[in-house]
C-alpha cells in the first residue's frame, strides 16, 4: 500500500510542474541548440557588447570561453574583453552591486546561471517582451518581468515595441459571450499584443535570431560541461554495448553446465 502511495506520487509530481508554469505570463518557446559553435560566437559578441556593462557572467573565465566556442584568444581580448581584464580572469564587471541599487533600484545579478534558474524560454522570451511604458524610470516595462529594473539595451536593434489594445469578445468555457439583452458581442478591450512602432536596425526575424543566440550563449554558460556530457555519454553507452556481449558469453560458459 505504501509503495502504491510513493508510486502515485511520483506520477503526479510531473502534474505539479505543469501547474507551477501556468499562471504566468505565456512564454515563447525557443529550440536551443549548445553545441552551434556560430550562434555561440554570436551570442557571445553580444552579451559582452550589450549586458556586460551591467551584467557579470563571474564563474566563467574569458579563457574558458574562446577555448569553447573556437574563439582565438587574441580576438576574444579584441573584440569582446571592454574592462582590460586577462584572458584567464573571470568575466566580472566594475559595477559595484550597492551603486547599481541606486541607479536602477536592484543590482542587474550575475548572469552565469541564469539560464539554469530561469529557463531559456523564459529568457527569450524576456528579452523580447519590453515595451514603451512612460510611466516606468527607463520609459519601458516588460511583460514577463512587470516593473523591471532594466532598461531595454537592445531598442536599438529591435526597434520601439508598444502595446497595442484591441477590443476582443468575452469567450467563456470555450463559448463566445453575448449580452443577453441586446444579442450584441461582449468584448473587453486586451490591451497586451505587442508591435514594433519605429523599426530598429534589424528585422524581427533577424532579431529573433540575434536573441536566440544570446540565450545559447547564456545556456552554454550555465552549463559548460554539457558538450562533454553527451561526448562521454556515447562511449559510455558504447562501452556498455560491448560489455553486454562478454557478460553474456561469461554467462553462457558459467550456465553451460547446470541446464
Ligand atoms: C544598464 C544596465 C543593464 C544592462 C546593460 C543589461 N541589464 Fe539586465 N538587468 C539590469 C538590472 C538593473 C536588472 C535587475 C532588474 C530588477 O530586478 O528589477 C536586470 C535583470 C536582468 C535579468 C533578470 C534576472 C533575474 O533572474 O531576475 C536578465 C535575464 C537580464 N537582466 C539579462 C540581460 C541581458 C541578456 C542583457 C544584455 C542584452 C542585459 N541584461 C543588459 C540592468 C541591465
Amino acid at each position: 500500500m505504501k509503495k502504491l502511495f510513493v508510486a502515485l506520487m511520483l506520477a503526479a509530481l510531473p502534474l505539479l510542474s505543469f501547474a507551477a508554469e501556468h499562471g504566468g505570463p505565456e512564454l515563447e518557446k525557443v529550440d536551443i541548440d549548445v553545441s552551434d559553435k556560430a550562434a555561440l560566437q554570436d551570442g557571445a559578441r553580444t552579451f559582452s557588447n550589450y549586458c556586460m556593462g551591467c551584467h557579470s557572467a563571474k564563474f566563467q573565465r574569458y579563457e574558458r570561453v574562446a577555448d569553447d566556442l573556437g574563439i582565438p584568444h587574441e580576438v576574444m581580448l579584441d573584440k569582446l574583453v571592454f574592462t582590460g581584464a586577462k584572458i584567464g580572469d573571470h568575466m566580472s564587471i566594475g559595477m559595484q552591486p550597492n551603486d547599481a541599487k541606486v541607479w536602477f533600484g536592484a543590482a542587474p545579478p550575475d548572469l552565469t546561471l541564469v539560464a539554469r534558474v530561469r529557463g531559456t524560454d523564459w529568457l527569450y522570451s524576456y528579452l523580447k517582451s519590453f515595451y514603451a511604458d512612460p510611466t516606468r524610470p527607463w520609459g519601458v516595462n516588460n511583460r514577463v518581468f512587470p516593473n523591471v529594473g532594466m532598461p531595454n539595451v537592445l531598442v536599438g536593434l529591435q526597434g520601439k515595441q508598444v502595446v497595442g489594445c484591441k477590443q476582443i469578445q468575452v469567450v467563456e468555457g470555450g463559448k463566445k459571450q453575448y449580452d443577453p439583452l441586446t444579442g450584441t458581442p461582449l468584448t473587453h478591450e486586451a490591451c497586451d499584443q505587442l508591435k514594433i512602432d519605429t523599426p530598429g536596425a534589424l528585422t524581427g526575424e533577424q532579431f529573433d535570431e540575434k536573441v536566440k543566440n544570446l540565450v545559447t550563449f547564456l545556456a552554454y554558460s550555465a552549463n559548460p560541461v554539457k558538450l562533454q556530457h553527451q561526448r562521454i555519454g556515447t562511449y559510455v553507452l558504447l562501452y556498455l554495448a560491448f560489455f553486454f556481449v562478454f557478460a553474456y558469453l561469461l554467462k553462457r560458459e558459467y550456465w553451460k553446465d547446470v541446464h
